[in-house]
C-alpha cells in the first residue's frame, strides 16, 4: 500500500497555497514595470480583460484535471485520455510541464536569491559590516551560487513536509504577513514627496500606447503570473477536497492574484517617483522608465538608501515582501517534478524532494556560471513558449480529449445548482474554441 495522498485540511488552505502560488515575483516586479513601460492604465484595463477572459478558463481546466484525476500531470492526461494517441500526447505534455515548471523554478531561485541577499544587506549594515553588506549586494557569482542554494534550500524544506505541513501551514502563515507588509509599505510610500506622479503614471491611460505587441506581454504576464500550464494548478487541484466548488475558488485566486498585482503597481510607481525625487535616475537613456533587475536592484535601493536609518527599515519590509512573495511560487513550482517522483516513481516525499530539488540546483548553477547566455534564454523559453504552448495542450484535453460528461460531473462536485450559472453555459465550449485560439494568436505574433 501506498500512503494516502496529501489533501489540504480546508478551502482556506487551499486559497491561501494556490493564491501563494500565483502571486509572486510575477505580481510584485513584472507587472508594474509591465504597466510603465506599456502605457500606464492602459496595460491595466487589457490585463484585467485577459486574467478572466482567458488566464481564469485554462487556470479552470487545470483545477479540473487536477482534481478529477487527483495525480500529477503525466498521470492525470493519461488518465483522461481514451486511447493510445492521446495517452501517448498526455504523456508528453505531463513531461513537458514537468520540465518547464522545473526550468522556471531553475531561474526563479537565482532572482529570489537576490531578494534575501538585499534582505540581509539592511542586518550587515546594523551591526556595521560594511564589507559583508557591499559583498551582499555586489553582483559577483559567489554571492548569486551562496543565496540561490539558500533560498533552494528553504525551498525544500517545506516541500519536504509535505501537502498539509509543508504548503498549507507556510502559504496561510505568509501570505497574510505579505497582504500587511505590502499595505505598510504603501502607506509609507505615499506619504513621500514625489510619489503622486507615480500614482499618475500609473493610473492615466495612455491608449496610444496599445498595440499587438502589449496584447502579447499582457497575456505572458497573465500566465506566469496565474503559475498556468506547467501542473502547478493542476497538482494543487488535485490535493482538493470534492466539497469545493472549483469554479469559485478558481476565481478567488484569480481575484487575490489580480488584486495584489494592482495593489503592488500602488508601491512600485510611487516608489520610482520618490527615488527621482531623492536623486535617483528612473529613465533610461532611451527615455523609458527602468525596469526589470535595474529597478527593483539599484533605483529602489538608492531610495533606501537616501531615507537614512529608517531606510534600513523599509528596505527590510520590501525584500522581506518579495522573500515571501517568491517562497510561495517556488514551492508550487517544486512540488510539481517532486509529486511526479512521489506517485509515479514511489519514491517518498523526503527522497524526491531532495533529488529534484538537488537537480534543478544544479541547472540554477549551469545559469549561474554561464549567466550572460542563459539566464534570458531559459527565461524565454520557459516563459514566452512553454506556457502559452503547454495551456493550449491543457484546454486540448480538457476541451477535447476528456469525455464530456466526466468533466461536467467534476464541475458540478461541490458546486450544487451549477447548472444555472453562466460560467457552466459557457465555459465548457469558450475552453474549447476560444482559448486554444486566442492564446495561439498570439503565439503566432510571438514567433512570426
Ligand atoms: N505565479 C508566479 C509569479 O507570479 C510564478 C509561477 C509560475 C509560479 C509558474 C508557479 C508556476 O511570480
Amino acid at each position: 500500500m501506498s500512503a494516502p495522498r496529501g489533501q489540504f485540511s480546508s478551502n482556506f488552505g487551499f486559497l491561501m497555497a494556490a493564491a501563494g502560488s500565483a502571486v509572486g515575483l510575477g505580481n510584485i516586479w513584472g507587472f508594474p514595470t509591465n504597466v510603465a513601460a506599456n502605457g500606464g492604465a492602459a496595460f491595466v484595463v487589457v490585463y484585467l480583460v485577459l486574467a478572466f477572459l482567458l488566464a481564469y478558463p485554462v487556470l479552470m481546466a487545470e483545477l479540473s484535471i487536477g482534481r478529477y484525476a487527483r495525480s500529477n500531470m503525466v498521470k492525470a492526461l493519461r488518465s483522461i485520455s481514451p486511447g493510445p494517441v492521446s495517452r501517448g500526447v498526455g504523456t508528453l505534455a505531463g513531461f513537458g510541464g514537468i520540465l518547464v515548471a522545473s526550468l522556471i523554478l531553475s531561474f526563479y531561485a537565482i532572482v529570489a536569491g537576490w531578494m534575501v541577499a538585499h534582505l540581509a544587506d539592511p542586518f550587515a549594515n546594523l551591526v556595521g559590516a560594511t564589507e559583508t553588506a557591499s559583498w551582499l549586494t555586489g553582483d559577483s557569482t559567489a554571492r548569486n551560487f551562496t543565496f540561490t542554494a539558500i533560498f533552494s534550500g528553504l525551498t525544500m524544506l517545506i516541500i519536504a513536509s509535505g501537502v498539509e505541513k509543508g504548503i498549507e501551514r507556510w502559504s496561510t502563515l505568509l501570505m497574510p504577513a505579505l497582504l500587511i507588509l505590502l499595505l505598510l509599505l504603501i502607506m509609507y510610500v505615499l506619504a513621500q514627496p514625489g510619489a503622486v506622479k507615480g500614482l499618475e503614471a500609473y493610473l492615466i491611460p495612455d491608449f496610444s500606447k496599445l498595440s499587438p505587441q502589449l496584447l502579447l506581454s499582457a497575456m505572458g504576464q497573465a500566465f506566469f503570473s496565474l503559475s498556468l500550464g506547467v501542473g502547478t494548478m493542476l497538482i494543487y487541484g488535485s490535493y482538493l477536497s470534492k466539497q469545493e466548488s472549483l469554479p469559485r475558488l478558481g476565481a478567488l485566486v484569480t481575484l487575490i492574484d489580480v488584486g495584489i498585482a494592482f495593489t503592488a503597481g500602488l508601491l512600485i510607481l510611487p516608489a520610482m517617483y520618490v527615488a527621482q525625487e531623492a536623486g535617483t535616475q528612473i529613465y533610461s537613456e532611451a527615455g523609458d522608465l527602468i525596469a526589470g533587475p535595474g529597478l527593483i536592484l539599484q533605483v529602489l535601493p538608492a531610495l533606501f538608501d537616501s531615507m537614512g536609518t529608517s531606510g534600513l527599515f523599509v528596505a527590510i519590509a520590501f525584500f522581506a515582501l518579495m522573500t515571501i512573495a517568491s517562497l510561495t511560487s517556488s514551492i508550487s513550482m517544486l512540488e510539481v517534478p517532486v509529486a511526479f517522483c512521489i506517485e509515479s516513481l514511489k519514491l517518498k516525499r523526503k527522497p524526491a524532494t531532495l533529488l529534484m530539488g538537488a537537480l534543478i540546483f544544479v541547472i540554477s548553477t549551469v545559469i549561474i556560471f554561464n549567466f550572460e547566455a542563459l539566464f534570458g534564454l531559459v527565461i524565454s523559453a520557459a516563459t514566452e513558449y512553454g506556457q502559452p504552448l503547454l495551456g493550449v495542450a491543457l484546454c486540448v484535453f480538457a476541451g477535447w480529449i476528456w469525455r464530456r460528461d466526466q468533466l461536467l460531473v467534476e464541475l458540478q462536485e461541490g458546486h450544487p445548482g451549477i447548472e444555472n450559472t453562466l460560467f457552466w453555459k459557457v465555459w465548457p465550449w469558450y475552453v474549447r474554441i476560444v482559448c486554444p485560439l486566442l492564446i495561439l494568436a498570439a503565439f503566432a505574433q510571438t514567433v512570426l
